[in-house]
C-alpha cells in the first residue's frame, strides 16, 4: 500500500487564510489565522482525513481547496497547474474536478427541487447533455449511489437523512470530479447509518478512482476511510502521516489526546493516555510558543516560549519539540 505510488491529484503548499476582525468602531482589526500554512498531497484513489476540534481551520481549507474562497498566501495545484493563479477559464475546468459535500445534507438541497433536478443542475450549468442524456445520467448515479431511480421526482424531505446525503453525494459525482472534499460528510447523521454512508463513500472512491478530503472532528470516523492523515490545532498541522503509525503511536500529545478521547479506539490503549483536558484558547489570541502548551501535559517552559515546526519523527510530521519522547510515555 504505497501512498507516494499514486497518482497527486492536488499538491497544497502552504496554505494560509487570515480574517480581519472587527471589534467596535474605534479599535482596530484584529487578524485571525484560520489556516497557518497547511501543505499536503492528495492522490487518485486515496483518502487524506483532516481531523481537529471545532474551530482549529477545517472549514476554511476546505473552502480555499474547493476554490469558494481564495488563500490568504500559499498554492495549490491541480494536475500541475496553480489554481491561485489560474485565468477564469482555466478555473472553471478547475473547479469541475473538486466537489464538495457537506456536513448537513438538509441545508444543502434545494428544498422545492426534485431529486432528478438537483443532480441535472451540475449537468445542465457546465455541459451541452440534452434533457434526455442528463436524466439518464441523473438515474444512474442514483443507482451507483443506491438510490431507486424511481425516486427521481421526489422532493428532499421525502427522503432520511442517509439518503439525503446519498442524494449530495451524487450530485458531487455529476461532473465526475477527481477530488471530493467531504467536510463532516456524516456528523449529522445517526451513528446507526454512519458506516452504510462511509461504506458507500468507500465504494465509490475504488470505483471512480476518487481522491478525498475527508473532514471530520471525530478520529473513530476516519479510522476506516482514511489512508493518510492530517491532525489540526488552531489553524495548525500538529501531525501529518500515514495512518497506521499515527494510530498505533501518535507522537504529537494533541493527537493522543484526541485518540484518548475517542470511543471507537482499543480501550486498552485509551485507559493508558489522558484525554483532552482544559479549554480551547481563542483564535484570536493563540497563546505564544507551541499553541498546545496550556492543555499539554508534557510541557516544559520552554513550550511557552518556542513554537515547534513541523519536522519529520518515525515516518510522519510533527509538530512537538519533544515528539521521541512522548512515543516513549505511558
Ligand atoms: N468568514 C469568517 N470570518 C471570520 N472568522 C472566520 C470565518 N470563517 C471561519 N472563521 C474562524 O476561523 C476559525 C476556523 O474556523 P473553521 O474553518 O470553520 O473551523 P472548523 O471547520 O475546524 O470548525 C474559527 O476561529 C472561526 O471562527
Ligand atoms: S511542544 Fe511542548 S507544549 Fe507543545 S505539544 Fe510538544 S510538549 Fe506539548
Ligand atoms: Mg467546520
Amino acid at each position: 500500500m504505497s501512498v507516494m505510488a499514486a497518482t497527486p491529484v492536488m499538491e497544497a503548499q502552504d496554505l494560509t487564510r487570515k480574517y480581519d476582525i472587527r471589534r467596535g468602531v474605534f479599535r482596530k482589526p484584529a487578524t485571525l489565522m484560520a489556516v497557518a500554512g497547511a501543505s499536503f498531497t492528495l492522490h487518485a484513489g486515496r483518502t487524506l482525513a483532516v481531523v481537529g476540534e471545532s474551530g482549529c481551520g477545517k472549514s476554511t481549507l476546505a473552502r480555499m481547496v474547493t476554490m469558494i474562497e481564495p488563500p490568504s498566501s500559499g498554492t495549490f495545484r491541480l494536475d500541475g497547474i496553480d489554481a491561485t493563479q489560474a485565468d477564469r477559464e482555466t478555473l472553471k475546468r478547475l473547479r469541475r474536478q473538486v466537489q464538495m459535500v457537506f456536513q448537513n445534507p438538509y441545508g444543502s438541497l434545494n428544498p422545492r427541487k426534485k431529486v432528478g433536478t438537483i443532480l441535472e443542475e451540475p449537468l445542465a450549468i457546465n455541459t451541452r447533455m440534452s434533457g434526455a442524456e442528463r436524466e439518464a445520467a441523473a438515474r444512474e448515479m442514483m443507482t451507483k449511489v443506491g438510490l431507486r431511480p424511481e425516486q427521481y421526482g421526489r422532493y428532499p424531505h421525502m427522503f432520511s437523512g442517509g439518503q439525503r446525503q446519498r442524494i449530495a453525494i451524487a450530485r458531487a459525482l455529476m461532473l465526475r470530479p477527481k477530488i471530493v472534499v467531504a467536510d463532516e460528510p456524516v456528523s449529522a447523521l445517526d451513528v446507526s447509518i454512519r458506516a452504510q454512508v462511509l461504506n458507500l463513500m468507500m465504494d465509490l472512491q475504488q470505483e471512480l478512482n476518487l481522491a478525498y478530503l475527508f473532514i471530520s472532528h471525530d478520529l473513530g470516523v476516519v479510522r476506516h476511510i482514511a489512508d493518510e492523515v492530517m491532525v489540526m490545532y488552531l489553524g495548525r498541522v500538529v501531525e501529518h502521516g500515514p495512518k497506521e503509525p499515527i494510530f498505533a503511536g501518535p507522537r504529537h500529545p494533541y493527537t493522543r489526546a484526541l485518540l484518548a478521547s475517542t470511543p471507537a479506539v482499543d480501550p486498552r490503549h485509551r485507559l493508558q493516555r489522558a484525554p483532552l483536558t482544559g479549554e480551547l484558547p481563542s483564535p484570536l489570541n493563540p497563546p505564544p510558543g507551541c499553541p498546545f502548551h496550556r492543555r499539554c501535559p508534557f510541557a516544559t517552559p520552554f513550550c511557552a516560549e518556542s513554537r515547534p515546526e513541523l519536522r519529520e519523527v518515525d515516518g510522519r510530521l510533527v509538530a512537538c519539540h519533544y515528539a521521541e519522547d512522548i512515543a516513549a510515555a505511558a
